[in-house]
């Protein structure tokens, strides 16, 4: 089967369970301040598992397009991806464990046919201290699910220290708890977070995994990361809600299942890693033919090759979202930047000699997943700009800076294997190296970087402060929702005023909000006057002062459109919509959620006003 056929497969399997089926959502987060991505598919699904209604019902499924910069380093190997596709299915109050359970078994065993013998399951064993017990329900499902396929399910406490001993299921402790935040203890008040049951599957002890791996001296099991057990999924049984007295139970139980798509379809193509399946073939030819290297030629061009291919199939779908982001230094654009960087720096190490070669591959990317992802053939020329100018930039500086290294590392070995600060810098400043580069770079001559050292010297060049960003990779959320909402519900009168004073031209082109300040990109070709600012903050602190309800009505795309709702990115929405309105003010399709009434967001100003792009402007604001 190829992809297309699986990602199809799912979706019609949870349309057969009576879910609807929803568009991805956009990488790029809008108004969900924790994150520079969307990393997951329940994210977009936040508000709802908290309570606000779905237009589209209680069950919802949908491939969602996801990024996690964490795996960066990881990139390489058999499975791990920074961009991925999330397959997934929520219930929203609705069906819950027995449901879930019995038909994801069902879309395995009897849709793509995996062998039922290799499936191995993991739950969570419960934590005294926060009051939750082990999971003995899911524990007695799976026990049936298998039981029907002749397998004896076996549960088993302890398996990292006494290894399968013939178990089938396994509990776990905070592996098996899931929330954006992770384990118990690191979630913020107001985040929902539950207790899960993860899919692995086994392939095969006779493949020697683990006799290889760095574990070799533990026991194997399911979660031991030697390569033998793959996850396919997980079953969050999203019912908790974190409160200042401990776990509370959420107003309804829910479930938010997601599964990557690539390591799915690696299992389902009988391959061992997710490089040899048609996913990413064509691109991989592609460099193949461009380096005149063969993938399994030697350990370093497999690897090479892969990441060449993963990270730049990653930034076609960064840059080719509808809320795409080009290469800078900052936020989103600084991972594009050093994507596209590190790709073009081992396309060296291969031999790749030809000039602006990336977009061959991309157009490959492109190709392969435009009729899913039509946004892509749509930003086809944003994409390929950037990453021409980029390549081009960068080759400009990358001979001269690896020469430069190369003179660093015969010096600097002299003095004790430590790269300082400012020289990382230099290297930075004027020969483009991110700085991940660099330490990538020192670590394969034996050396280190002074990481903080380089930070220091970077923000007293105040070109880029990374602190804020670094923070949002680590999933460091935001605890203050109250604050994010009345920002959110600002946004849209921002929005109404911009057309109102500047003209109906105007669009939203991306939008950010902390719980600091809100940042809005729209579109308008010119500086715009303090005059016509003071006339568009007014009109938001109108509003508020005039304490006008904010209201919602769940309605299809037809209807929104029909009653002049903004509705800034068409493609991404579902079948149903919600609108909200400000009556005389704004009226805008939006997921929420929103204040009740503009005398909550209590005043408005605006901060700051600046060009951001061709033709874009970006305003900054903060509530008073
Ligand atoms: N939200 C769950 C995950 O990302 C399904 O693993």
């Amino acid at each position: 089967m190829k992809s297309k056929e699986i990602r199809q497969k799912y979706l019609d399997f949870m349309k057969s369970k009576g879910h609807v089926i929803v568009p991805s959502a956009s990488l790029i987060p809008e108004n969900d301040p924790t994150t520079l991505f969307t990393g997951s598919g329940m994210q977009p699904m936040v508000p709802y598992l908290l309570g606000e209604t779905h237009p589209d019902g209680k069950r919802i499924a949908d491939s969602q397009k996801a990024f996690r910069d964490v795996d960066i380093e990881n990139i390489g190997d058999n499975t791990h991806l920074t961009f991925f596709e999330m397959l997934g299915n929520w219930s929203f109050g609705d069906y819950f464990k027995k449901e879930q359970i019995e038909w994801i078994f069902e879309f395995w065993t009897r849709v793509l046919k995996f062998d039922p013998q290799k499936i191995y399951v993991s739950v969570y064993g419960g934590d005294a201290e926060i009051g939750i017990e082990k999971d003995s329900e899911a524990v007695e499902i799976w026990k049936k699910v298998f039981k029907k396929h002749g397998i004896e399910a076996k549960d088993l406490f302890d398996s990292q220290k006494k290894g399968m001993r013939d178990g089938r299921i396994f509990y776990y402790g905070d592996d098996n708890w899931w929330s954006r935040a992770g384990a118990p203890s690191k979630m913020p008040n107001g985040e929902p977070g539950g207790p899960d049951s993860e899919m692995f599957f086994d392939l095969g002890a006779d493949k020697k995994f683990h006799e290889n791996s760095p574990f070799k001296d533990q026991p194997c099991h399911i979660n031991c990361d030697c390569g033998r057990f793959i996850e396919i999924g997980n079953n969050v049984f999203m019912e908790f809600v974190k409160t200042q007295k401990g776990f509370e139970s959420l107003a309804k139980k829910n479930i938010d299942f997601g599964g990557g798509l690539e390591r799915i379809v690696m299992i389902s193509q009988n391959k061992d890693n997710v490089f040899d399946t048609d996913l990413f073939d064509n691109s991989m030819k592609k460099i193949e033919e461009l380096s005149g290297k063969k993938r399994y030629e030697s350990k370093e061009v497999t690897k090479a090759i892969r990441i060449i291919a993963e990270h730049l199939r990653s930034v076609t779908f960064i840059m080719g979202d509808n809320n795409g982001v080009g290469p800078s230094n900052t936020d989103q654009g600084y991972i594009v930047r050093r994507l596209i960087r590190r790709a073009i720096r081992y396309g060296r190490k291969l031999g790749i000699k030809k000039d602006l070669w990336t977009k061959e591959i991309v157009q490959k990317v492109i190709n392969d997943y435009k009729s899913v992802y039509s946004e892509l053939e749509k930003n086809k020329s944003f994409i390929l700009d950037n990453l021409n100018q980029e390549e081009k930039k960068f080759a400009k500086t990358l001979k001269k800076g690896l020469k430069k290294f190369k003179e660093i590392v015969r010096k600097e070995e002299a003095d004790n294997y430590k790269i300082n600060g400012r020289v990382a810098f230099d290297l930075y400043q004027t020969y483009g190296f991110p700085i991940e580069m660099t330490e990538e770079m020192a670590a394969e001559n034996d050396m280190e970087v002074d990481a903080k050292g380089f930070y220091k010297e970077l923000k007293r060049h105040k070109e880029l402060s990374r602190a804020g960003s670094e923070k949002k990779f680590k999933g460091g959320l935001a605890d203050n929702q109250e604050q994010t909402v009345k920002m959110h519900t600002a946004a849209h009168l921002l929005l109404a005023g911009l057309q109102k004073i500047l003209g109906g031209h105007v669009t939203q082109r991306g939008a950010n909000i902390t719980k600091d300040r809100l940042r809005f990109d729209f579109s308008h070709p010119k500086k715009i006057t303090e005059e016509e600012l003071k006339q568009v903050e007014d009109f938001v602190n109108e509003a508020i002062e005039k304490e006008i309800p904010v209201t919602m009505k769940e309605m299809s795309v037809k209807e929104a459109k029909a009653c002049q709702a903004q509705g800034v990115f068409d493609d991404r929405y579902g079948n149903k919509v919600k609108v909200y309105s400000i009556k005389g003010y704004s009226k805008e399709i939006c997921g929420g959620p929103h204040v009740k009434n503009t005398k909550k967001i209590g005043g408005f100003k605006i901060s700051k006003e600046q060009s951001s792009g061709a033709g874009v402007r970006r305003i900054k604001a903060v509530l008073i």
